[in-house]
């Protein structure tokens, strides 16, 4: 991997400064930071080439078009998809999992049938399937979660049925950090020939991602979260179940022919792309997972568990500071609470001081009921990030607990 102050340099916003303080960003798990390569891959479509894509037969076109179809080509190998139908560009996650909820609710669930999430879902992979669940009289069961914030797999276990239809999980939770069994989770679904979708949100940015090897029936995430631009994503689906779901919105590009008798339907992936794409942020996205291939997979891996590791120690050292999720197998992402602060006044004297840090839900509400707090402080860590500034939030918790001592 390049030296820490190389990467950090790659990135522009990084070394700005927050009310007079360099500004400590560990908000990560909300957003990542972008490389100047992925701000200029942007800047140039727009300088040199923006015209729609898919559309015309001249130059401009031609150029975006096959930009965007390397992009694409770049996520299917990023991901090992086995081929370039199963990749399909969404506005992000929950663009991707409403897609899913919304095609294989019409196509798959009748009254009476079973979708299987975890307590640990982010509302992204719970809302779609309760909207999904009450447009077809489907029911939703949930996977609880332990103490420390894992998923019990023999309760899982026990809720797989004939009327189970699908499983939903998370790979990794957005607000605990938890890394999820989603190997044993398909594999306990497939053995009763149960499809499964993984929402990669927050596992593709931290580790090698191989849906063949994971085996699973569809993987979704965002550009953000992985140092792309925002308002693109990804709905990787093996073809045997795209092909069989019915698009999820109608318009321009995702047809074959229009009467209006009938209309019949374009090939995959463009079936699932309806009107002008997000072409600016496919190009972005495929040159930041260009970016992270070179500084590699495995070495962000590799730091981001050794920052999480300096992180537990120097916060669990600070008296009065409780960690919610403690699981062994944990991404970079610690939530916490400091004696009986409130989490806004915690996270609000942290931003005086130039840290950045997400307080709330997180978006995951059951989270939070599952261990009767109403949200908590979380830091999350990237392979951008350093021991100096884990050690400016342990000192800045310890400012907190001095204000409102
Ligand atoms: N889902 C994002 C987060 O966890 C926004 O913060």
């Amino acid at each position: 991997m390049k030296n820490i102050s190389g990467i950090r340099a790659d990135f522009p916003l990084l070394s700005r400064s927050v009310y007079g303080k360099p500004l400590v960003y560990l908000d990560n798990g909300a957003t990542t930071q972008k490389p100047q390569c992925v701000i200029d891959a942007v800047d140039e479509v727009y300088k040199s080439y923006n015209a729609n894509i898919h559309r015309g037969v001249h130059a401009l076109s031609d150029k975006a078009s096959e930009e965007y179809e390397n992009a694409r080509e770049k996520v299917r190998s990023f991901i090992n998809a086995e081929k370039r139908e199963e990749i399909v560009f969404t506005s992000g996650t929950t663009g991707s999992i409403n897609a899913v909820a919304f095609s294989f609710g019409e196509r798959f669930i009748n009254k009476g049938d079973e979708v299987i999430v975890s307590h640990l879902e982010h509302h992204a992979n719970i809302v779609p399937w309760q909207m999904m669940c009450e447009r077809k009289n489907a029911k939703l069961r949930v996977i609880p979660i332990n103490d420390i914030g894992e998923v019990l797999l023999d309760e899982y276990l026990k809720l797989l049925s004939s009327k189970t239809k699908l499983i939903a999980v998370t790979q990794v939770s957005n607000a605990i950090g938890t890394i999820l069994p989603v190997q044993e989770i398909i594999d306990a679904a497939h053995s009763r020939d149960i499809p499964v979708l993984i929402d990669g949100a927050q596992g593709i940015q931290h580790g090698i991602t191989d849906v063949r090897k994971m085996d699973c029936d569809f993987y979704v995430f965002s550009g953000h979260k992985i140092y792309g631009p925002a308002g693109i994503g990804i709905l990787y689906g093996r073809e045997k179940w795209l092909a069989e779901l019915p698009p999820y919105q109608g318009g321009g590009d995702m047809v074959a022919n229009v009467t209006f008798e009938k209309t019949t339907y374009n090939e995959l992936p463009f079936r699932f792309e309806a009107g002008t794409m997000n072409f600016p942020g496919a190009i972005g996205l495929g040159t930041a997972l260009d970016y992270v291939s070179t500084i590699g997979m495995e070495d962000i891996e590799i730091r981001e568990q050794e920052l999480l590791s300096y992180a537990n120690d120097r916060l669990t050292g600070i008296s009065g500071l409780r960690i919610f999720g403690n699981s062994v197998n944990k991404i970079s992402i610690i939530s916490f609470l400091v004696k009986d602060i409130h989490m806004y006044d915690t996270g609000m004297v942290l931003d005086k001081l130039g840290i950045a840090v997400r307080t709330g839900t997180h978006c995951a509400q059951p989270v939070m009921d599952r261990f009767g707090i109403p949200g908590t402080v979380r830091a999350s860590f990237c392979f951008y990030n350093t021991k100096e500034e884990i050690d400016i939030l342990g000192t800045g918790i310890e400012k907190v607990i001095s204000m409102f001592a």
